[in-house]
């Protein structure tokens, strides 16, 4: 386990460190006394403090040191920005920038990214500068989408990487534990502070049998319900790539991440990858990549590979699943349009070689009967390396040859980048797709849209009879003579292209030699960006007089905090994004939103601006909130703009847990009543005292009420900050007290 084994081909000194999380391994393993299974092995082997940890699967906090982070364009550049801001010179952690989210699809790949390439230059252009100056490898426009490269060239067994996006999960295929965060934990690991994650509970998948025919890899997960770790004799029949789709949508049923043990389809992926070195040392490591004999599950689920069937999931949800021997039935019983007008292959769930040369097969007998796409038939490749060799290989041609229009390499229709024309909005019509999600609108912004996942298998096969009732399995289509016949099943394959990959354009730009020259380029007048500066530190006194920006009512999410939408394109802009602070939350005095009272003035006004006009008078505020205030995504921007827009302190019945470790760590106070009853107390006009210098772990803050009229009295705030995090509060922020610290 000495060997010096580089992590990928690109970076030349970050080793994978088998011996490392062997030791750590061993030092959980003494304390636990029992079985490992093989999420847990990766976890407990990448802990900050093996033997200090509390590990209790669904309770403890575990403390940990990832491999890598990977953050997509969208989420990069507020990460970027935060990570400037702390003044380092470096990443302290191998990292990665993937621009795969802003190509819209409209007339197919060269085209399409050319105008993305005008639209979104500045934003390409600060990313590419950022990475450059700080060390961070960058796969620029048209190189393919985040999961995809990852597991071409990132994901090594037994490793743990965190990524800002959903389904990051996709390189479980590889045997690498792969969690999807938000901005907030990709500058952790970027700064290198431990990274928290709750020890998840872990759920056994076993496979047995084997699959045939029409039924893929993506029908297993179609069907699971509740899937962290897949172990089973079937796990040796699919291929890498197989195993990818399947962990790539277990985010789809909630799942922390969903990862297949090392074996030897992974070995042929990475041999054929240009990594057979990584596969060598991890047979080595081998016993380390997968569950130990005994190990112990929260639940296990059994599926009979030879049993199962193709399944179609939708609409509006991916987890409505249909086997498709009863589907026609379901698309009577819901009257949802039979018509097919599109299918979509490709995204980062299906984009592997073998789902194009599964796919193309099928077009190909198609047309051998002398027809083609009924329907519209889009191809998105996952990577500028797919898209070469399936262009070399003949796939290609002969999609296009059924009609098909192949775009570019990045997410496109999967998450809403379609120009889509042939239907116009609110009519309701059905499409159907490879990728993984399907919530109303996700991908061309049309309510109405009935959008179905399957297998890229049966895209193809819908896409030929251009009919929701069409079950390949059963049912016969007519050639161009008018006579009957049945599509054949796709062809068994290893997965692998025989010659090996074509890696196409070169797509990736290694940090130079000389970062210290680079500069990073944001215009001082771009509205989509926007250069941080580091958060004031404490002033190190109680804070007196403070005006309540809003008192909130009821659910107050992180969505009501920093809405979605419209807004996405300033989330590398600070100040701007700011104007939808808590715009969604509603005002417990009048029962509305966005109007909330400034005591300075007495005049109402949008919660930004009464911000805004407290801010410019020098006049910190807080908030007080309801319960499980912050809750749902772990956008970090709720928790930016408060402290931006100069709050101080915000005063909840409870919080949810990441909302408020990611307002410690901007340097906010999230401070709870010890009663929650007090929360009534308290009147929206009131002013109040925040005892800041009485913060110390484990102790009560006092909070003193003046209500307008009548006397003074005190409340007590609970909080759960400890040492370190007070001194994030004292600091300013969490990454300047890694600057300082760094600077020591
Ligand atoms: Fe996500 Fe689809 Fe892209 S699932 S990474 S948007 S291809």
């Amino acid at each position: 386990l000495d060997r010096q084994v580089p992590q990928n081909i690109w970076e030349k000194s970050n080793f994978i460190n088998y011996k490392k999380m062997a030791e750590n391994l061993d030092i959980v393993r003494a304390r636990l006394n029992r079985p490992l299974n093989y999420a847990e092995k990766i976890l407990y082997s990448h802990l900050d403090d093996p033997h200090g940890q509390d590990i209790e699967r669904g309770v403890s906090y575990l403390k940990l040191r990832p491999d890598r982070v990977a953050c997509q364009d969208a989420t990069a550049q507020m990460a970027i920005m935060q990570f400037m801001s702390a003044g380092m010179p470096s990443v302290a952690n191998p990292a990665t920038v993937h621009c795969d989210h802003l190509i819209e699809a409209q007339v197919g790949g060269p085209k399409d990214l050319a105008r993305a390439i005008g639209i979104n230059k500045e934003v390409y252009d600060f990313l590419a500068s950022a990475c450059a100056k700080y060390n961070i490898g960058f796969w620029k426009p048209g190189s393919g989408i985040i999961h995809q490269i990852i597991l071409e060239n990132y994901a090594f067994p037994g490793g743990l990487l965190i990524g800002t996006d959903s389904h990051t999960p996709n390189a479980g295929g590889l045997g690498m534990c792969t969690i999807g965060v938000g901005g907030a934990d990709a500058v952790d690991v970027m700064a290198g502070l431990p990274w928290e994650l709750k020890a998840p509970k872990v759920i056994g998948v076993n496979l047995t049998g084997k699959m045939s025919g029409w039924t893929s890899p993506k029908d297993i997960i179609l069907k699971v319900a509740g899937i962290l770790t897949v172990k089973g004799p079937g796990t040796e029949t699919f291929s890498c790539t197989g195993m990818a789709t399947i962990c790539n949508m277990g985010a789809e049923i909630g799942a922390t991440t969903s990862l297949f043990p090392f074996n030897d389809r992974m070995y042929d992926y990475l041999a054929v990858t240009k990594r057979k070195n990584i596969g060598d040392f991890a047979r080595v490591y081998g016993n380390g990549l997968r569950a130990d004999e005994g190990a112990e599950y929260d639940q296990v689920i059994e599926i009979d590979l030879s049993t199962l069937e193709p399944h179609i999931n939708g609409p509006f949800t991916p987890d409505l699943a249909t086997p498709i021997s009863k589907f026609s039935e379901a698309v009577k019983a819901n009257n949802w349009p039979e018509e097919v007008k599109v299918g979509l292959i490709g995204s980062c769930t299906n984009s592997s070689y073998e789902d194009m040369t599964r796919a193309a097969h099928i077009a190909r007998d198609a047309m051998d009967h002398g027809i083609k796409a009924k329907a519209i038939f889009t191809v998105t490749p996952g990577s500028e390396q797919i898209r070469a060799t399936i262009s070399r290989d003949g796939q290609l041609e002969t999609f296009e040859e059924f009609g098909g229009m192949v775009l570019a390499n990045a997410c496109g229709p999967c998450i809403g980048q379609w120009d889509r024309t042939d239907v116009p909005k609110g009519t309701p019509n059905s499409i159907v797709s490879s990728y993984n999600r399907n919530f109303t609108g996700r991908n061309d912004g049309n309510p109405a849209t009935h959008a179905f996942v399957t297998s890229p298998d049966m895209v193809v096969a819908m896409t030929i009879a251009g009919s929701l009732h069409f079950n390949p399995l059963t049912d016969k289509l007519k050639d161009k003579d008018g006579n009957e016949f049945m599509l054949t099943p796709p062809a068994e394959t290893n997965g692998l292209p025989l010659l090996g990959y074509d890696p196409g354009e070169d797509t990736y730009q290694a940090p130079p030699e000389d970062r210290a020259s680079v500069q990073v380029q944001v215009s001082p007048t771009s509205e989509r960006l926007q250069v941080l500066s580091p958060f004031n530190p404490w002033n190190g006194k109680d804070a007196t007089d403070l005006p309540i920006l809003i008192k909130c009512q009821g659910k107050t999410t992180t969505d009501h905090i920093s809405m979605a939408g419209p807004w996405l394109k300033y989330r590398g802009h600070l100040d701007n994004i700011s104007n939808n602070m808590l715009i969604g939350a509603t005002n417990a005095e009048n029962g509305e939103a966005n109007k909330v009272k400034n005591q300075i003035t007495g005049e109402y006004g949008g919660v930004p601006d009464v911000a805004r006009d407290y801010k410019a008078k020098g006049v910190q505020w807080v908030v007080i909130g309801d319960w499980n205030y912050g809750e749902g995504s772990s956008r970090e921007h709720a928790a930016l703009e408060p402290r931006h827009l100069g709050g101080l302190a915000i005063i909840t019945r409870s919080f949810a847990r990441i909302h408020e470790t990611n307002l410690k760590k901007q340097g906010m106070l999230p401070l709870t009543f010890v009663d929650p009853a007090d929360y009534d107390k308290i009147n929206p006009s009131d002013r109040v005292d925040v005892m800041s210098t009485e913060l110390a772990v484990g102790k009560p803050l006092t909070l003193r009420v003046h209500p307008k009229d009548g006397a003074a009295f005190d409340i007590p705030l609970a909080h759960t900050f400890n040492e370190s995090q007070i001194d994030w509060f004292k600091n300013g922020s969490a990454l300047n007290t890694m600057a300082k610290n760094a600077q020591k």
